[in-house]
């Protein structure tokens, strides 16, 4: 009977522990993770415990970017496949981060099958996002509307292929396929906690609310959708365009001047020969 009781006490723990870990996963890491469904900005973390030991888990989960400048070479190696991008610290416990990974564990082996992130998806931020949003985000984009906490606009930084906004910042990436790359929470989550230095700078004092990140994030989806309709909008190629039409005509009026003159001088000597 003792044992009953202990044995009870043990599932108990187990259950709120994971229930605890589901709610940190949830919060701070779904948007860059899946378990078992395919890669995000950040890899499958489904069986992620075959991998790695537990030590090494706390230590990159806790601060990745220490570990790989510090060259553990799993560290380096898989920065390296993820294209550099940063994976942001987590300010969490020993305890909390096992948490977390017991939710992983569990979730990918089937045994919380049934846990509602799993059985619903985690609510896709899109959902009920109408024409106006898309329109207020490219708005926001482009700087002709200001955000709220004055942060700069995402075009002086950013490109995309869309005719209707003006956009011109070369510094950062072109942003047209990023929505299909790393879908909704991908990219919002990006835009709550950009894992990229310049960028979080950038807006590390003039955070964008959550409609924001909604309208902006239903704006790179339509762009992302749009992307095969749209002409260039690309200043060099008028550049260059009008560059060889120039060249052109001063190539023809410098012909048509030369053998003008040829035939005008011809034309002079045998008329002076002549009177
Ligand atoms: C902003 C995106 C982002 C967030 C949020 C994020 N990660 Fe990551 N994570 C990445 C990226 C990208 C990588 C690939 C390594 C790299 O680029 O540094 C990664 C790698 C990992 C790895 C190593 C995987 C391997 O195969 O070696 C683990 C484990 C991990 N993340 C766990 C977590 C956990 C747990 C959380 C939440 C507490 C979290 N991550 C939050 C982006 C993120
Ligand atoms: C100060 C410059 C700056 C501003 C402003 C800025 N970003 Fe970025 N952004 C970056 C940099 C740098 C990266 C990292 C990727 C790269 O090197 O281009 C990045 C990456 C991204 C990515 C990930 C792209 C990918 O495919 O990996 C998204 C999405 C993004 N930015 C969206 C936005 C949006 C939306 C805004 C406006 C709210 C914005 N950014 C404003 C500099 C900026």
């Amino acid at each position: 009977m003792k044992y009953l009781f202990l044995i009870i006490g043990i599932s108990i723990g187990a259950i709120a522990n994971a229930q605890n870990g589901e709610e940190l996963f949830n919060a701070s890491c779904v948007a860059c993770h899946t378990i078992g469904k395919g890669r995000l900005v950040g890899p499958d973390l489904k069986d992620i415990h075959n991998k790695q030991d537990t030590e090494w888990l706390i230590g990159f989960i806790r601060a990745s970017q220490t570990m790989i400048k510090e060259g553990d070479s799993d560290a380096v190696a898989i920065f390296e496949e993820f294209s550099k991008i940063a994976m942001p610290d987590n300010d969490l416990s020993d305890d909390q981060i096992k948490s977390i990974l017991t939710y992983i564990e569990n979730t990918g082996s089937g045994s919380l099958e049934n846990s509602t992130a799993v059985k619903t998806g985690v609510k896709d931020i899109l959902s009920g996002v109408s024409q106006e949003n898309i329109d207020s985000g490219a708005k926001l984009f482009s700087g002709l509307a200001r955000l709220t906490n004055n942060g700069p606009a995402c075009s002086s930084c950013h490109t995309l292929a869309d005719e209707s906004t003006y956009n011109s910042g070369t510094l950062a990436k072109e942003l047209s396929e990023t929505y299909e790359m790393m879908g909704s929470t991908g990219v919002s989550g990006i835009l709550k906690n950009a894992p990229f230095p310049v960028m979080n700078q950038a807006y590390q004092n003039h955070a964008i609310t959550k409609e924001e990140v909604v309208d902006l994030t239903a704006y790179l989806r339509h762009v992302s959708e749009q992307r095969f309709y749209q002409h260039p909008q690309d200043i060099d190629v008028a550049f260059v365009g009008l560059g060889s039409f120039v060249f052109v005509l001063i190539i023809l009026s410098t012909i048509f001047l030369y053998f003008g003159r040829k035939k005008e001088a011809v034309n002079h000597k045998i008329f002076s020969r002549q009177s």
